[in-house]
């Protein structure tokens, strides 16, 4: 680790206390309240825990209600449930059977709405369909499509039959999705024949063809219809999903899982190599979820709530489909690009279909205001009861005109900090209880033990900065890197030892002890939200003929929060020319997805690298950001390669 503390300037002295009006009908309704939450939590957390569990119907109660042989957890040991039974039958006996569970918007303006009824309805046909092209429990499913309500079905559908869902995000690249596929050795790829954005169709069926070519465990690919675009077909493998669903009788009965049967895996950016496939499983997961989007989220039984998340990240997983259902909330989806027709698309979605909660990234916050107050101005938004942000620190600039301009001064905001590995929130204030700084996430939830230590492992006191670590096991925690048990250990349980999980997360907490977060401290990149490693983005580039070697490091980016910078020397004898820097693009665009399209690319004859030849990438990202450089650089072998660098700025 680079680090031993960090250091962070950010003064913001400002507090926003929840109203009287939202306190009074919250579920938490005081600091007090929460206070006496954790504290309770804190002195016997499994007690807590069960607590959760029981507000979900349990097939069979478990047993025993955590097994800790660190760094592996079991969660509800014995315990027999299924999620789809727990976000879908539930709630079809009372009022809620007729109630929306999914109110979905295409980018056309197209809409649909499935009740509870239809939205089981649906999900049953599905199940059915998927056993009948021979999908057994545990074998693994790929989705691959765009935000509409078939991908929540299927994904509902796979847990109902104890399938293991892999989401892989519709802008990921087919290089990205055959790994993804050869690393489960999915049996079933789920699509479509393509989805909109920015006004236009666009193709997911031909990745499919080009992965799936290199995948010898995939025996169908499901296609949804939604474009009408011309696709390959290969009659043996690909099936429609509505001649899939045709006839399928809408009863299925949901299995009873193993509280720790993985219910999916999805794959995020580390520091090193290729992505890693995080495991979740049944009973903690669900857990979780439907405990935390209660809590924090304030669910009631009329709200409309919109998290903007796509399915193919774990907010979309948590907080658009699992969480919102298992408190049978209605869920909004939206298809297609937030400036679509223009640039209050988001507002007059808002508007149309009264939302009255609306949890989004700080990428998107910032891009809005960056546009001017006209546009929401435009939109009545006063069914806005609150306001949640995600993915990246918040800066305080964006939280207040997100304060103002979109919450009409009256919302709450809750800054979530969590991961895809922790399944669901681990910090950020209770609405109708946590008074707000805008930038801090706040303070742990109860149950979790977040705290800031040092590099032995001791916490720091407040006020000082260090590494954000969880200091006991909490039921959605990830189980593992899927078919990596050692990387498991080695990245979240061998810096601080066996006990405490590492984030990667830098922090600090202030003299309250609110934490805030002062962002990575290994080779991540956080691209909008979403993590990239910079190794991933080195490897597409050096695959490059003419590359020689590349170093990736973050910049400074004032709408995604951090931008990409590649610094690559070219083989001898070989120049860049004007078409150099496309073609690089173009092959990180390809290996990865346009989510890793470097926003820089400089070409240098070195890089600056320590004796033992380790690229310093702190050099550099002083560099590309213009920033004089600072600290040590005594261990740079060659001081000629830096300097260059900065005169060539
Ligand atoms: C990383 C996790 C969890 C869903 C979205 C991203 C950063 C996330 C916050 C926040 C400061 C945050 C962290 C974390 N992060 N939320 N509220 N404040 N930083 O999921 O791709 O797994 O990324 O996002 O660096 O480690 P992810």
């Amino acid at each position: 680790m680079a680090t031993d503390t960090i250091e962070t300037n950010l003064k913001e002295n400002r507090v926003f206390k929840p109203s009287r009006e939202f306190a009074r009908q919250a579920h938490v309704k005081s600091a007090a309240q929460r206070e006496a939450l954790s504290k309770n939590a804190a002195r016997r957390p499994e007690k807590y825990w069960e607590k959760q569990a029981a507000e979900l119907k349990w097939q069979k109660k478990w047993k025993k209600t955590l097994e800790w042989k660190p760094p592996l957890a079991k969660w509800f040991v014995g315990g027999q449930l299924n999620v789809s039974e727990n976000c879908l039958d539930r709630h079809l006996t009372g009022p809620r059977r007729n109630k929306a569970a999914i109110i979905w918007e295409g980018e056309p303006g197209d809409t649909r709405t499935l009740t509870y009824h239809q939205l089981h309805r649906e999900t049953c046909r599905f199940a059915n369909a998927l056993k009948n092209l021979g999908v057994r429990k545990g074998d693994r499913v790929i989705l691959y499509m765009p935000l509409v309500p078939e991908a929540a079905i299927a994904m509902l559908a796979c847990t109902r039959i104890g399938a293991v869902h892999s989401v892989v995000f519709g802008g990921f690249s087919s290089q990205s999705l055959r790994d993804r596929i050869q690393d489960t050795k999915a049996k079933i790829v789920i699509t479509s024949d393509g989805g909109y954005r920015k006004g236009k169709a666009f193709g997911l069926k031909q990745q499919v063809d080009d992965a799936v070519e290199e995948c010898a465990s995939v025996k169908k690919v499901v296609v949804v219809k939604r474009t009408d675009q011309t696709v390959g077909w290969h009659p043996q493998r690909d099936v429609w999903w509505h001649d899939a669903v045709e006839g399928q009788s809408a009863e299925n009965i949901p299995i009873p899982l193993d509280a720790e049967h993985p219910l999916f895996v999805l794959y995020t950016s580390g520091s090193t190599g290729k992505p890693k496939g995080i495991l979740h499983t049944t009973g903690g997961y669900l857990t979780v979820a439907a405990s935390t989007a209660r809590q924090v989220f304030d669910l009631k039984e009329d709200d409309v709530y919109w998290c903007t998340a796509d399915v193919g990240w774990i907010t979309g997983h948590t907080y658009v489909v699992y969480g919102p259902l298992a408190n049978g909330a209605t869920t909004f989806l939206y298809e297609g690009a937030p400036m679509h027709p223009g640039p209050d698309r988001f507002w007059s979605l808002i508007a149309k279909y009264g939302i009255t909660i609306f949890y989004t990234a700080p990428t998107a916050i910032r891009a809005f205001m960056r546009l001017g107050d006209s546009h929401p101005q435009k939109h009545d938004l006063s069914s806005l009861r609150l306001l949640g942000t995600v993915g990246e620190p918040i800066n305080p600039k964006a939280w207040s005109w997100y304060h103002t301009v979109i919450g009409g001064g009256r919302c709450p905001i809750v800054d979530t900090y969590w991961q895809t590995e922790t399944g669901g929130i681990m910090i950020s204030p209770l609405p109708g209880a946590t008074p707000t700084k805008p930038g801090s996430a706040t303070l742990a939830m109860p149950g979790i033990d977040a705290a800031v230590v040092d590099k032995n492992g001791k916490e720091v006191p407040n006020g000082k900065g260090g590494f954000l670590v969880i200091r006991k096991p909490w039921p959605s925690m990830l189980r593992t890197v899927y078919g990596d048990p050692e990387r498991y250990k080695k990245q979240y349980f061998s810096e601080f030892g066996p006990k405490l999980y590492f984030t990667g997360d830098g922090a600090r907490r202030d003299k309250d002890g609110y934490f805030w977060l002062l962002g990575r401290v290994d080779d991540v990149i956080n691209v909008s939200g979403h993590r990239l490693s910079t190794m991933e983005v080195e490897s597409a580039l050096v695959a490059h003929p003419q590359v020689a070697e590349a170093a990736v490091v973050s910049i400074p980016h004032e709408i995604k929060g951090e931008g990409i910078a590649a610094f690559v020397t070219l083989r001898r004898g070989t120049e860049p020319v004007a078409a150099t820097t496309k073609e690089l693009e173009k092959a990180v665009v390809k290996a990865i997805g346009a989510i890793a399209r470097p926003d820089k690319i400089r070409f240098t004859d070195a890089l600056p690298k320590t004796r033992s030849g380790k690229i310093m990438r702190r050099l550099l990202r002083s560099v590309a950001s213009g920033e004089a450089v600072s600290g040590d650089t005594t261990t740079l072998e060659d001081f000629s390669a830096l300097t260059k660098l900065q005169e060539e700025d």
